[in-house]
Order: structure tokens, then sequence, then C-alpha cells
């Protein structure tokens, strides 16, 4: 059975089903690029438990993870979080690819990541299980013996010199069609994208828990001033919300 999710705002609506869900996340032009960025977080601000997202979040997130991944061109993932959480190939199910395919849409969205030393198996799941070949992100200081590796198995987009400009990863992604960008962290990356304004929706499910410790929180690195957020969005399921924010 599927969990009940509710929406108390901005259109109060109750157990929506999975069409409803999917239409309040929708962008009306495809074209107009939008990076969306998806965590989860207990209340009190950890973003892993036990060094992961997964142990955070329930079915309620899921559910709407499934739906951001069904929305978007790309599936945009730092280096970090792809080893830390075992990702594989960006392989969506079957309803997925029909309401894809029904949309217009190709069948799975491309799988992108942010590397800046490389260190990712040209022979894993990710790449020989790709449904569409995934693209790496990197700069002009990544090893090259790497980045020749991975090219036979991926588009390598050197983005930057010394460091990431994701100004340019944004444009070159855009470039080649991919639009509607969603983030699935992690916090490194998001922290880059925060810090170049890059950023226009963060989809943030707070998990009804308290988990204390030193664990990580959503986004790290350095911002030169706090930014402002507009709420756009609030779901709950049970003791679950599930926030959206825009720029201010
Ligand atoms: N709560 C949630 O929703 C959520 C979501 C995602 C992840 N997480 C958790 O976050 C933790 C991982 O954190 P993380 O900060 O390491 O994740 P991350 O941002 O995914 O990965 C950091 C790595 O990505 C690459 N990267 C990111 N930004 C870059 C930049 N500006 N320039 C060049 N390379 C860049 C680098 O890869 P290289 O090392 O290859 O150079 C860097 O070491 C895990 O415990 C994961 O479970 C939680």
């Amino acid at each position: 059975m599927t969990v009940q999710i509710d929406s108390l705002w901005p259109v109060p609506a109750d157990d929506l089903d999975d069409d409803a869900l999917t239409a309040g996340f929708v962008r009306a032009d495809r074209g107009d690029p939008w990076l969306r960025v998806n965590f989860v977080s207990s209340v009190d601000g950890a973003a892993t438990h036990d060094g992961l997202s997964g142990g955070l979040g329930g079915e309620a997130d899921k559910r709407v993870f499934d739906v951001l991944r069904r929305l978007c061109d790309v599936v945009l993932v730092g280096a970090g979080t792809v080893r830390s959480e075992g990702y594989g190939a960006m392989r969506l199910d079957e309803p997925a690819v029909r309401w894809r395919v029904a949309e217009g849409l190709p069948p799975h969205p491309v799988f992108a990541i942010v590397s800046g030393g490389l260190d990712l198996d040209p022979a894993s799941n990710i790449f020989t299980k790709a449904p569409v070949r995934p693209i790496i992100v990197t700069t002009g200081r990544s090893p090259q013996p790497r980045r020749d590796a991975l090219s036979a198995v991926a588009d390598v987009l050197v983005c930057g010199d010394d460091s990431l400009d994701t100004t340019a990863m944004v444009a070159a992604l855009s470039d080649r069609g991919l639009a509607q960008v969603h983030c699935e962290g992690g916090p490194s990356l998001f922290g880059s994208l925060l810090a170049a304004d890059a950023v226009d929706e963060l989809c943030l499910t707070l998990s009804p828990r308290l988990e204390a410790g030193d664990a990580r929180r959503i986004a790290s690195g350095a911002l030169p001033e706090p930014r402002g957020l507009s709420l756009a969005r609030v779901l709950r399921s049970a003791g679950t919300l599930m926030l959206g924010y825009t720029r201010a």
C-alpha cells in the first residue's frame, strides 16, 4: 500500500495519488533551466544516520524522491555520495518510464557525477548497466589518465580550471538539452552550488526524529552571507514534512 501524503499548502489536499503528487512538482516550461536539490534531514539537522541518508527517510520521502527523478532531465550527484551510498546505474522503474515516455521524455534521466579526483571505477554498474551514457563533471586539475579511462564509458565535461565552475556546469548541461537538473546531494556539492547561487529550489524532507551527535548537515562549505528562502510547498505524511523552498 502506498503511504498517504497530504498537501497542507499552498493547495490543501488529502491523500495525493502519484499523478497529483507529480503535478505539484512539474515545471511549466521544461526549457527554462531549473536546479532542484533534494535532501532529508532529522529535525535537529542531521543529514545522516550511521553515515547514510537512508536511515532518515521513510516511505513518504521515497515517494517524493521517485517523483523528483521521474521529472528531471539529469540527476546530479557528488562523487562522495555516489561512493558512500553505493549508487548503481540510473535506471527508473517501469511506471516512471511509462510516465516519461507518455510525456515525450526519454525513458531515463541522464546520471551526472561531480568529481575532482575521479576516483570512480569505469567497470562499475554505474557505467556498464547505464541505460543512458552518464556524464562526469570535473575540473582541469583532475588526473588525465583517469579522465581518459572514464571517457570510454561516459561524457567527461571539464567545468573550471582549478575549481568547479558550477555556472559553466549548469550551462553545459542545459546546452545538451538537460535543463531540468535534479541534485541528490551531497552536502559538499550543495555547498558549492549555494556559493555560486545556482540553486533554484530546495526540497527538504524533515524526518520526525532527533539524532544529536555530530552527523553532517545538508550543506557544507562557506557562504558570503546567509541566504533567504521562500516557502513554496508543504506536504505531510504522518509526522514527516516535505518542504519546498525557492529563492527569496
Ligand atoms: N541527507 C541527505 O539527503 C543526503 C543526501 C546526499 C548525501 N548525504 C550524505 O552525505 C555524505 C557525503 O557527503 P559529501 O559532502 O562527501 O558528499 P558529496 O558532495 O556528494 O561528495 C563530495 C565529493 O564530490 C565531489 N565534489 C563535490 N563538490 C565538488 C566541487 N565543488 N568540486 C569538485 N568536486 C566536487 C568531490 O569528489 P572527489 O572526491 O571524487 O573529487 C568531493 O569529494 C554521505 O554520508 C551521504 O550519505 C545525505
